[in-house]
C-alpha cells in the first residue's frame, strides 16, 4: 500500500504558492469580492486551499465538465453540472487544477461568459504550455511544468492519487 512518489512540488512549496496566489486575488478583486468556480473534480483540493488564502468576500460554486475523445483527434468538452450562483454583474474566478490542451477551460469560460459576469478570470495550479491547443488566458498560474503527466493535490490517474498532499510526476517508463 505504498504511495510514495518523488515530489515535483512538495506540500510546503504548494502552500507557499497558494498563499501568494491568494494575496494576488485579494488585491485584484478587492472588497467587492469574488465568486470562485471550482472545476470538479481535479480542482477541489486547490480551490479549498485557495479560498482560505483569499481575504476578500468569497462565494464558492462548482462546475463539472467531461471531455470525450472520439474517433477524431480533437476531444470535445461537455458541461455536465453547472453553477447555481447568479453571477450576472459579479466578479468570477474559474479555478482549474491543470491546463493541458486548454479545451476544458475554454469551454467553461465561454459558457460562464454567457451569464454576463462583470469580470471573468482563470486560475490554475499547473500549466503545461507545450500542450496547449487553443489560446489560454491564464491570469493566475501556480507552476509551469513540462508536458508530463502529474498526480496528487487533486490530480488523478484513473480516479486515484488525488489525496496526495504533494504533486508528483508519474514515471510512465517503469
Ligand atoms: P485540458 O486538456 O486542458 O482540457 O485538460 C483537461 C483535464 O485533463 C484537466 O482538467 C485534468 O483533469 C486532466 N489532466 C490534464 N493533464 C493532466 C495530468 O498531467 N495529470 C492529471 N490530470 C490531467
Ligand atoms: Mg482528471
Amino acid at each position: 500500500m505504498t504511495k510514495n512518489f518523488p515530489a515535483l512540488y512538495s506540500a510546503s512549496e504548494i502552500q507557499r504558492r497558494v498563499a501568494e496566489l491568494g494575496a494576488e486575488v485579494t488585491n485584484d478583486f478587492g472588497s467587492e469580492g469574488v465568486v470562485v468556480v471550482c472545476v470538479l473534480k481535479g480542482a477541489a483540493i486547490f480551490s479549498a486551499d485557495l479560498v482560505r488564502a483569499i481575504r476578500c468576500p468569497v462565494e464558492l460554486d462548482f462546475i463539472r465538465a467531461n471531455s470525450y475523445v472520439g474517433t477524431q483527434s480533437s476531444g470535445t468538452v461537455q458541461i455536465t453540472s453547472d453553477i447555481t450562483t447568479d453571477v450576472a454583474g459579479k466578479q468570477v474566478l474559474v479555478v482549474e487544477d491543470i491546463i493541458d490542451t486548454g479545451r476544458t477551460s475554454d469551454v467553461i469560460l465561454r459558457h460562464l461568459s454567457q451569464k454576463k459576469p462583470k469580470r471573468l478570470e482563470l486560475a490554475a495550479l499547473l500549466d503545461k504550455p507545450a500542450a496547449h491547443e487553443v489560446p489560454v488566458n491564464l491570469r493566475y498560474k501556480g507552476f509551469q511544468i513540462a508536458n508530463e503527466f502529474v498526480i496528487g493535490y487533486g490530480l488523478d490517474l484513473d480516479g486515484k492519487y488525488r489525496e496526495l498532499p504533494y504533486i508528483a510526476q508519474l514515471n510512465t517508463q517503469s
